[in-house]
């Protein structure tokens, strides 16, 4: 039996697990779960693997998420979208262009599952998922309970939502719920794609502009393996803002709804001429500073050590400390990533 999880994590570390299992139903997934619990095992759910760092090996079973299915109904105004959360989304996204379906077209090639996106409520190109999920629906795998969460219920934030808290780690999303309005109104608020024409352009053409400003900055992670941004970008109070910006007039950023300011943790990083350092197999992107990539069979702890070593590196230059947004899994269960790089 293959226990390594080299092809399911993006980074491509090394690891292994006791058991892989990849699930395809509710069913499935869910006496998967059990098993491992009647076994006294601990166990995980992953969808692609392109948000995690396995720090060592996992002692239990890695559930792999492949529920499938797209139901789409048809609205006067909008159509629904029913998602098996182990759809891949990109080819999501493909498909309802395909269908002459808008409204997914700035979240293109993001890797994943669909089921995973709204965990950390992906965002691109200045659009997040929240903006579209209209529920989530969920196992509760201790008590084989089903529920749906609205929108409202995921508590949906900047790369944050209630399926990353303490609590909600034994819910299992099986589906999303997406509402895509017939009223679309393109969104061309970020990058190249504030130079298209808001009265001509089209959804594909969004699409071919996202995934061309994509693929000349990310790595790909067939070629070089990454899990994408490796911080957060940090969003800081006003005042600190004010203090950094006395120093530093052209550090990119973004006025938040309460006043904060977000940071481009890139440009930071970049400050401080970390592109292309490296730490054992681990180096920074030289094309986008806020990625690490896996560049030379890396080890976690290569991983680790550089995010450690950049933390330090910018916190000592702007006193701005960055947060990781990719998840660190250890033996047993997911663990700190700030206390593991800190
Ligand atoms: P995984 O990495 O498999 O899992 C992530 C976490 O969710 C893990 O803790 C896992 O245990 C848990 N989990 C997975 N599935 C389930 C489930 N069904 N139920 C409960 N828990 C589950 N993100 C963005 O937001 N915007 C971007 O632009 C972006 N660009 C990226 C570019 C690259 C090249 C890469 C490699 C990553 C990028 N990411 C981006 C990050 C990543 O694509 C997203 O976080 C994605 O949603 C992760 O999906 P996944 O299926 O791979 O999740
Ligand atoms: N920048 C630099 N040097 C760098 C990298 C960036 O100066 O090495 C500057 C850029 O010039 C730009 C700013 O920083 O002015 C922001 O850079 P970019 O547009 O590349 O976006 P980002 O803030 O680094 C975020 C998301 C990405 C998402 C893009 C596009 C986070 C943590 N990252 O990156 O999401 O694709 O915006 O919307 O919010 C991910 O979450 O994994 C991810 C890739």
């Amino acid at each position: 039996m293959n226990t390594s999880l080299k092809s399911f994590n993006t980074f491509g570390i090394q690891a292994n697990a006791k058991r892989i299992t990849v699930v395809e139903s509710v069913n499935e997934l869910a006496g998967a779960w059990a098993d491992a619990i009647s076994n006294k095992q601990p166990a995980m759910i992953l969808g692609e693997g392109s948000n995690v760092l396995f720090l060592s090996d996992f002692d239990g079973t890695v559930i792999v998420n492949r529920i499938k299915g797209i139901e789409v109904t048809e609205q006067d105004d909008a159509w629904l979208l029913h998602i098996g959360a182990g759809e891949n989304w990109h080819q999501l996204v493909e498909k309802t262009l395909q269908r002459g379906i808008p409204g997914l077209e700035n979240l293109a090639l993001i890797p994943g599952c669909a089921g995973s996106a709204p965990i950390q409520n992906i965002g691109a190109y200045g659009v997040e998922i929240k903006q579209v999920c209209q529920y989530v629906d969920c196992i509760d795998l201790n008590s084989g309970q089903a529920l749906r969460l609205d929108s409202e219920q995921c508590q949906f934030g900047y790369r944050e939502s209630i399926f990353k808290r303490a609590d909600y780690k034994h819910y299992a999303i099986v589906a999303v719920g997406l509402r895509l309005t017939k009223a679309w109104q393109p969104v061309l608020t970020y990058g190249s794609l504030t130079q298209l024409d808001p009265k001509t352009v089209s959804a594909q053409k969004i699409f071919d502009c996202v995934c061309e400003m994509r693929r000349s900055k990310l790595p790909d992670p067939k070629v070089n393996g990454n899990a994408g941004s490796f911080f957060k970008n940090p969003v800081i109070a006003t005042e600190q803002a004010q203090a950094l910006f006395a120093h530093y007039s052209n550090v990119p950023h973004y006025l938040q709804p309460d006043g904060q300011v977000k940071l481009a943790a890139g440009w930071l990083i970049d400050q401080c001429q970390l592109k292309g350092y490296r730490m054992g197999g681990a180096a920074v992107h030289r094309q986008q500073a806020l990625v690490i990539i896996n560049e030379d069979n890396a080890s976690s702890e290569d991983i680790v050590a550089l995010a450690h070593y950049i933390r330090q590196q910018v916190g000592n230059k702007f006193n701005v400390w960055l947060e990781p947004e990719v998840r660190f899994i250890g033996t047993n269960q997911e663990v700190n990533a700030l206390e593991a790089i800190a």
